[in-house]
């Protein structure tokens, strides 16, 4: 059991990184699963713009506009105030300085959001540096980003040859020096991730990054497998389970346990 008090705050995910005590985190998007990921103990509720691809069907998370983040975020914060609630900004509402202040202004306002996710590297520093000036805490992303889909061609691991993977070291420095509170680091080896994690005092949280991060999220209905094909990263907890609650109980002893991610859901 974590050491770490409800509800949970920026400042106490850094004192979990500080203590080595792994984060567990999960994505919603109702109160319903919100509240029992509450008394399961996760740490930390993400309303991923995944919701586009697992909630309204599309085949990338381009169309999920602001109002739709705020609905689900808002349902998520009305049934869960125990854990952490962080609200991704969608494609193209941070594409200035202006619009991004005004988006996440809204998150916080209107969705009870602690902190605002947002994709991207170097060119994404100013932003941040905006939001976090504002005392906006963020967290940023860098990896696979699915808003870039268009530009990457497929959903596969970044970093895996040596310049990029130095250029992604150099971002999530650039990104924690521009005021980032956490990283998010998507599908990169195992080996970069921990090179990431070492070398920044704000934490990481992990998808298919490999155990070493200093946290870890997964998309929820993947790891209860009502998705199509669970991701090579991602493990089915239900299989394991004798329900949903238990499921997430099971995750987030796994995470802080650290048996959660094996070798076999790693890059
Ligand atoms: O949208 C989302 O759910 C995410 C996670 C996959 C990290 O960004």
């Amino acid at each position: 059991m974590s050491e770490i008090g409800r509800p949970l705050t920026v400042p106490a995910l850094q004192a979990m990184k500080s203590r080595g005590e792994k984060i567990a985190a999960l994505t919603a998007y109702d109160a319903c699963f919100a509240s029992v990921m509450d008394a399961a103990g996760v740490d930390m509720i993400l309303v991923g713009d995944s919701l586009g691809m697992v909630i309204q069907g599309h085949e990338s998370t381009l169309p999920v506009t602001l109002e739709q983040v705020i609905y689900h975020a808002a349902s998520v914060r009305r049934g869960a105030a125990g854990p952490l609630l962080v609200v991704d900004l969608p494609f193209m509402t941070y594409a200035s300085i202006q619009q991004a202040q005004e988006s996440a202004a809204r998150l916080v306002r209107e969705a009870g959001a602690q902190m605002v996710k947002l994709e991207g590297g170097r060119h994404r520093v100013d932003v941040v540096r905006a939001l976090a000036v504002q005392d906006i805490p963020v967290c940023a992303h860098l990896g696979l980003l699915p808003q870039s889909i268009h530009r990457l061609g497929a959903y596969k691991v970044q970093g895996r040859d040596d310049r990029s993977a130095q250029r992604l070291l150099e971002e999530a420095i650039l990104l924690q020096d521009a005021g980032a509170s956490l990283l998010v680091l998507e599908c990169v080896p195992a080996l970069l991730a921990n090179e990431i994690t070492a070398a920044l005092a704000i934490p990481t949280i992990g998808i298919g990054a490999g155990p070493g991060c200093d946290g870890q999220v997964l998309v929820s209905y993947d790891m209860l497998g009502l998705t199509p094909r669970c991701p090579t990263f991602c493990r089915n907890f239900l299989e394991e389970a004798a329900g949903i609650g238990e499921a997430f109980s099971l995750y987030v002893r796994a995470v802080r346990e650290q048996r959660f991610p094996a070798s076999e859901h790693s890059y």
